[in-house]
Parts: C-alpha cells; structure tokens; sequence
C-alpha cells in the first residue's frame, strides 16, 4: 500500500477543481455579522458548515445558538493515542461596501488570473475551507491520523461577543492539545509564516454635541462651539508629535520588546519599502523610534475608522452641526486590555472636553492581546510542513491584526494557539476586491495534509 502522505497529497492534486467549487458556495452565502439584515444568511452559514462537518465524518455536529450568531461544533474522537487538535474558523466577514468600488459581485465568486475574488475569501472562508480540505483528502485515504474538535463561531469580526462565554461553559467539550487557528496570513507567497503574537482591540465611539437642532451658522456662528471642530481638535490631540498616544496612562502596561526579539523582528522581510508599496500612501507615519514591523506587531496604535457630522452632500449649506460622531480604536499590546483603555479615553475626554459641549462614549467591543508558545509539538509539525511545501523554515511574525479567541483560550482553557494561514498582504482583507491566491491556497491545501501527518507520525 502506498504511503498516506503521497496518496492524500495526490487526492488533493487530483480534486483541485471540485475544492475551488466548494469554496465558491460558501462564498456566494452574504455572512455578514454586523448588519441585522443578514441574519438569515449567518443562519444558512453556520448550516453550510455543519454540513461540511457531518460530510468529514464529524460527530456530535451541532450549531450551538448564542444571543446573536451560531457557533458550530463538531469532533472526530478516533485517532487512538494522537494528540487532539482544535480547530478555530470563523464563517462570518465584514460588509462589503463600497459596493461601487468592486469590479465583480463580492458575493459572485470569480477567478481572474491567479486569483478568485469575493468578500471573505482571505478571511477567512478560504482558510477554513483549506482545512476542510485537508482533513477530506486524509478522511478518503486511509482515515484522519488525529482527533480533531471544531469550533467555528459567527462573530469574529463583531469582535466575538458571545464566544468567552460559550468558551467559559463548555470546557469539558473543548479539552485539547493546542488550537489550530487558520485565521492569519503569510508575509509574502513565497515566505511560509507562523504568527505568534495578536494586537488586541478597544472600540469606542464618541459623540460630541452642542445645540439640540443644527444654527444657521451666519446667526449663531460666533457664539456656540461648532461640535465638529471640538471632535476634530479632541481627536488631533489624540497623538503628540512623536507619534505617540495621548491618553494618560496608554503605555504603562505596554511589554517591552527585548533586544533579541527586536532583532529576529528586523530579519523580516518587510522594510519601510514594502509597507510604502503594499499601502500606496505618500509616504509612512507611525510612533518614532520603531521599525514598521514594530510599530505594527508589538506597539499599540489609535485610529479613527470613521467620522460624521454635518452636511456632506453635494453643495453647501451654511450651518452649525448639532453633533458630531467618531468610530475610534485602538490595538492594544500585552499586558493592555480593552477595560482600562476604556477607562484612559474617559479620563482624557474628560480632561480634555471644553464645556462648550456634551459628549458620550459608547464602549462596543474589544479583544485582549496575546502572544503564543512558539516551542510546542504543534507548531514544530506546523513549521515542518510549511518547510516541505515551500522549502524553506517559516518566518514567525507579530500580527498587527486582532483574533480574539487566541487570548480567550489561553486565559479560559488554558491552551495555546498554533496561528497560520494562507491569505496574503495584499489580498484586500475588509476592503473591495478581496481576493486569494489560488496557487498559495492550493499549497496550503498540501501544507496542512503534512500538518496532521506530521502529529501522529
Ligand atoms: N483575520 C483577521 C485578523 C488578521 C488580519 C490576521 C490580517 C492576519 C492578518 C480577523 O478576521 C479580523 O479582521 N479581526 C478583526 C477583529 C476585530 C473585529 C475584533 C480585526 O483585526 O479588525
Ligand atoms: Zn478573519
């Protein structure tokens, strides 16, 4: 009989088409978690998924209800004696406007070149499905070496509401060995990564208010406080010159980097260069003193998302906003957490708001930070099989993106994430034209075929 490992790998060659096929019908379901007009469609997801499981062979497939999105689970408990992995996916994307900005439906999926295109196909629904696939070419060639527990949730990327509880109240069904979590990206096609730490994140929005009804701004201009220019001299005083934030205290908990860690980080090959072609901004800004990978791997940052106030149609109307909006976050660096930046923010507003104005801070959600075991069975068999693809040793990077299940594991179960996945810088991840690299996902495919070989051999 031939040996598993070249006769899961030949199943995967030989079944590249009906992989690509599988990966559209997920695609062509609009899961979009944050807006109530896709509830039935987070619905038809989470069936999608359980049905994918049963299909593996999956037991116990269940899509457990939380007070918003479903989280499925499933399990296949027969690999006698070989570590049990959990598998982390998440089905829910972000929305997929500016729809005008896209050249194809974002729930069309269609290949161009190398390329197929549509919202979540990087993140994540690709990566999920890359496993899927890998556990189907083990499954048809002679059974899946390692046991294996999924958890696979709807709310990612509404920051996972929901998930520490249902974590919390059902550690027994999710004990394992370590997590797999596919949810992250390589530095560049031809550059395996392994990513090892996760910024965390606090999400605010502040509202600034002044007359209860927009003013004629020619009547009352001169004596009330536009809220707009209150909003905007708040928000600039955010970060001083250096580049630094502003709210009292921000740094306090902040991890130094060590000397050899910075070192390993500046072998990565992403220069100032790269992050100027990948961005297509003018030119960088960022916290003096750091290196890009730096800045967005191992230090925390504050960003506005969005802004609103006033008239912003075509023409001009001469008025005084009544109130004015900001959606503001930041990403958070061990030991930070979300509760006490939170708390930072209200404490600069409050020192800092003229009384010319009201204003309100909504706390919508957050994420800790987490930096993962980079020495452990798991991320050995990981690392190897990325060597066997690519012929070369992954590079272990920080992510300045925030996955909030790795921490809540570690905290809640006790158990480590290996965090990989096939998706790269320039895949358009929550922007138009989100697209994956067809020959990298194929090579994922193969990596996590020797990923689960690799465990049990
Ligand atoms: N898959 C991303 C995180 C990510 C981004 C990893 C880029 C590697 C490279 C994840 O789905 C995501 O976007 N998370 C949100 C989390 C938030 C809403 C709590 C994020 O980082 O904005
Ligand atoms: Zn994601």
């Amino acid at each position: 009989m031939p040996n598993q490992r070249d006769a899961a790998i030949q199943y995967a060659r030989k079944n590249k088409e009906k992989f690509l096929s599988c990966l559209k019908e997920v695609l062509c379901i609009p899961s979009v978690s944050t807006e109530p007009a896709h509830l039935s469609d987070m619905r038809h997801a989470a069936d999608w998924v359980a049905t994918r499981l049963r299909a593996l062979g999956m037991q116990k497939v269940q899509a457990f209800a939380t007070p918003q999105h479903p989280i499925v689970y499933g399990e296949f408990l027969g690999a006698a004696g070989a570590p049990t992995v959990l598998i982390y996916s998440h089905y829910d994307v972000q929305p997929a406007d500016p729809l005008d900005l896209w050249k194809s439906g974002p729930f069309d999926p269609i290949v161009r070149g190398e390329n197929l295109y549509g919202r979540g196909v990087s993140d994540m629904k690709g990566q999920m499905t890359a496993v899927m696939k890998a556990v189907e070419a083990l499954y048809f060639t002679g059974g899946i070496p390692v046991n294996l527990k999924w958890l696979i949730e709807g709310e990612e990327e509404i920051g996972s509401p929901n998930l520490a509880d249902f974590i919390s109240s059902h550690k027994n069904l999710l004990a394992c060995d370590f997590a797999f979590n596919p949810d992250s990206g390589m530095i560049g096609k031809n550059e395996p990564t392994i990513t090892y730490a996760l910024r965390g994140l606090a999400y605010f929005e502040l509202r600034v208010s002044g007359p209860p009804n927009d003013l004629h701004s020619g009547v009352f201009g001169g004596v009330v406080h536009n809220p707009a220019i209150v909003l905007a001299e708040l928000i600039a005083g955010m970060h001083d010159s250096k580049g630094r934030v502003t709210l009292p205290g921000f740094y306090d908990k902040v991890r130094k980097l060590s000397k050899e860690e910075r070192n390993e980080l500046a072998r990565i090959p992403s220069d100032e260069q790269y992050y100027l072609e990948k961005t297509g901004a003018p030119a960088l800004y960022g916290e003096q003193g750091y290196t890009p990978n730096e800045c967005t791997g191992a230090r925390p940052t504050l960003d506005v998302n969005g802004m609103l106030s006033g008239f912003t149609g075509p023409g001009s109307k001469t008025i005084i906003p009544a109130s004015a909006m900001a959606k503001i976050s930041c990403r958070l660096v061990p030991d930070q957490t979300p509760g006490e930046v939170y708390e930072q923010m209200k404490r600069y507003l409050e020192e800092k708001a003229p009384k010319t104005v009201r204003w309100e801070l909504m706390e919508m959600h957050g994420g800790n930070p987490s930096i993962s075991d980079r020495d452990n069975p798991g991320v050995r068999a990981f690392a190897d099989a990325l060597e066997t693809v690519w012929g070369a040793r992954p590079y272990f990077k920080r992510e300045g993106g925030s996955i909030p299940v790795v921490g809540m594991m570690q905290s809640l179960l006790g158990v480590e994430s290996v965090i990989g996945g096939f998706g790269l810088p320039d895949d358009n991840f929550h922007a138009p034209n989100e697209k994956l690299h067809l020959p990298t996902w194929y090579r994922g495919i193969e990596a996590l075929v020797h990923f689960f070989l690799n465990l049990n051999p």
